[in-house]
């Protein structure tokens, strides 16, 4: 069974101190033997944090990018920048992004490809809000922001993303979807990615509130590669208790 992917998503947190304290102790649990891990950090961490991971396996990861290559975007980071800092993944479309940056699902699908591009792995964030669940309009919503990246992108360069579904609801709330509506929707992205040949190569994570004592059963769901974790990802014995959990599932 090949192993589970678990991402860390640090948000806008960190500081030097504490990134040294998180990582150590990552290391010393050897969290990258019980699966695949990544950690994505602020930009300005991006070179200190790729320095602490040096010799381990744990992966570096940004959490927004550019879509252009160059030029007059102030305040904005492009894909080569994000190489040069030995990146291999890049979260586009954090339901954050969407919501508080006015990001639509065409911008999301042009980071996609610019990251895919550079010889980054984007993770694509998919996910509904609650009143678009409570109406009803779950697999219209990701049917919209899935059909938008395969607009964007050619069925090879499909193959090499990870999705991350993340109910807006259940991000930060401590409240996770329950195993049913993971594993419906997990369904429903698995089907939109057969339908283009690629399902077999494509990972899909959950993202929202995962803990250490809900992980074990979503990464055990059906069709789950992982997870995406915030909050937990920032707590070293939570997060560790993630990936072993993952290693269990
Ligand atoms: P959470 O965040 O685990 O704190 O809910 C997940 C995410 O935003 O990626």
């Amino acid at each position: 069974m090949p192993r589970k992917l678990v991402v860390g998503n640090w948000k806008m947190n960190g500081s030097c101190a504490a990134n040294r304290a998180l990582v150590a102790d990552l290391r010393k649990a050897g969290v990258d033997a019980a699966a695949d891990v990544a950690v994505c950090v602020p930009f300005p961490y991006l070179q200190q944090v790729g320095e602490l991971l040096a010799g381990s396996a744990i992966r570096l990861g940004a959490q927004n990018v550019s879509a252009f290559e160059a030029g007059a975007h102030t305040g904005e980071v492009s894909c080569a920048m994000l190489r040069e800092f030995d990146c291999h993944f890049v979260i586009v479309g954090h339901s954050e992004r969407r919501v508080m940056q006015r990001e639509t699902s065409v911008e999301v699908a042009h980071k996609a490809a610019a990251a895919l591009a550079a010889g980054l792995v984007p993770i694509v964030c998919v996910g509904e809000t609650l009143a678009e669940r409570e109406t009803g309009k779950v697999e219209a919503v990701l049917q919209s922001q899935l059909d938008a990246l395969g607009g964007a992108l050619t069925a090879d360069a499909l193959a090499r993303v990870v999705i991350a579904y993340e109910p807006v609801w259940a991000i930060g709330t401590g409240v996770a979807a329950t195993p049913a509506q993971v594993q419906a929707v997990l369904g429903f992205v698995r089907d939109w990615l057969e339908q283009r040949a690629v399902a077999a190569n494509v990972p899909v994570l959950y993202g929202g509130s995962v803990k250490p004592d809900s992980a074990q059963e979503l990464f055990g769901l059906p069709g789950c590669d992982g997870g995406l974790i915030g909050g937990a990802s920032l707590v070293a014995a939570d997060f560790v208790s993630i990936c072993e959990a993952a290693r269990l599932s």
